[in-house]
């Protein structure tokens, strides 16, 4: 019993230990490292580059290695890509949960960005779904840059040619956002009542359209400037957040998708009907440690005890969700809506801009 009592000691200081540990590896900063020297010969793109995690203020905008494509791989001509807050959590390295992924204390790829469209350049020997000349539009870590390379198999995808390349580049991470919460985590049916909280950002945007293609009875919540923006894209009802809390109010909806976070859970339970859904797509950003994972751990916990279920949601980027973006767009259900456009050079202001939580759709960077 002794030696038992001894050994569950020995382990839990072990398990803290490592905890400690990994809790210090993760927020720990390293200092930002100087551009490595380029191969004498190498051809050369502009791309944003970060060394080490922060504010905008450590993008540099700087000649980068151009990447060429490998025997399954196309190469990408950008000539746009868009701003997602993905992007300033990879570039500040928080919550530094983050850093699992990015890299411990500085980013392993200093390349950053991720949704792009533009013109396949060349593909490697085994490609066949792609050739030189098509426009495309996909996802990829890098996408802050005059090229990226892609798998043939990976998010990449044709261009709808109704969509100029700003428009494309807007689609990926915010529409599969709100077409895989809608569809595969909020079993979205016609005739139902769903409110999307945040209806004018990036995924708001896409996630009202995409409801009303369903054939859902969509409202959206927004601030004053933008209630005519959310209904001319097809909200059946709109809610000023700054004048009515909709969750105060009489009305029930079989779905609600969260781009905000700004009520409590039994809050939003409380206008959810009875076997309701509810989708948790973003929460506070506030929190350098778990941040936006909060919310989701709170739902697990209350979920065993409610009819609703809250559904903790990370979204993913592929070829098949992309494909049927496209065929949304090509049948005019689902136009993206274009906030401000920045040039390549002017990221750092571009992820400013989004980090202080009011765009109005999508923040693109040209770079035609
Ligand atoms: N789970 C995932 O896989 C996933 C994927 C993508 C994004 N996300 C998360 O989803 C969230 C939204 O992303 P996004 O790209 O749409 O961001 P965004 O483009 O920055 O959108 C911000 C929007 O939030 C609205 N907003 C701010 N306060 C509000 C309030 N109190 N009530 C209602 N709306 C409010 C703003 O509208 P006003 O200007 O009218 O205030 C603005 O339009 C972020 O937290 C992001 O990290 C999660």
């Amino acid at each position: 019993m002794k030696l038992r009592y001894k050994v569950l000691n020995v382990i839990l200081i072990l398990v803290a230990v490592a905890l400690v540990s990994l809790a210090l590896a993760l927020s720990h900063d390293s200092a930002c490292g100087p551009a490595p020297l380029l191969p004498n010969k190498a051809q050369l793109m502009k791309a944003i580059v970060y060394r080490c995690y922060g504010s905008p203020d450590v993008l540099r905008f700087e000649d980068f290695e151009k990447p060429t494509a490998a025997d399954d791989q196309v190469l990408v001509k950008v000539h746009a890509a868009s701003v997602n807050p993905l992007d300033w959590h990879y570039m500040r390295g928080t919550p530094y949960i983050v850093r699992m992924d990015s890299g411990f204390g500085k980013p392993e790829n200093p390349r950053l960005g991720v949704d792009f469209a533009g013109t396949v350049e060349a593909v490697g020997k085994n490609v066949t779904r792609f050739k030189p000349g098509d426009e495309v539009f996909g996802g990829k870590f890098g996408a802050f840059a005059e090229y990226v390379t892609v798998r043939e198999n990976r998010a990449l995808a044709l261009k709808p040619a109704s969509l100029t390349f700003e428009q494309a580049a807007s689609v990926p991470i915010a529409a599969l956002t709100a077409l895989q919460a809608l569809r595969d985590k909020g079993r979205i049916r016609p005739g139902q009542k769903v409110l999307i909280n945040g209806a004018s950002g990036g995924v708001g945007t896409f996630a009202v359209q995409i409801a009303k293609s369903f054939g859902a009875d969509v409202t959206g919540v927004c601030s004053t400037k933008n209630l005519a923006m959310v209904r001319s894209i097809g909200a059946d009802h709109v809610i000023d957040y700054t004048l009515e809390d909709f969750t105060k109010g009489g009305q029930r909806y079989d779905l609600i998708l969260d781009n905000v976070g700004n009520h409590s859970l039994l809050e939003y339970k409380r206008v959810l009907t009875p076997k309701g859904i509810f989708v948790i797509v973003g929460g506070p950003t506030n929190g350098q440690w778990i941040g936006p994972m909060v919310t989701p751990i709170k739902a697990l916990v209350l979920s065993p005890f409610v009819s609703q279920k809250f559904v903790p949601f990370l979204a993913e980027l592929n070829q098949e969700d992309l494909t049927v973006m496209r065929d949304l767009m090509q049948a005019g259900k689902v136009t993206p809506v274009i906030d401000r456009r920045y040039r390549l050079s002017e990221v750092p202001a571009a992820i400013r801009y989004l980090e202080e939580g009011h765009a109005r759709g999508k923040v693109v960077i040209s770079l035609e």
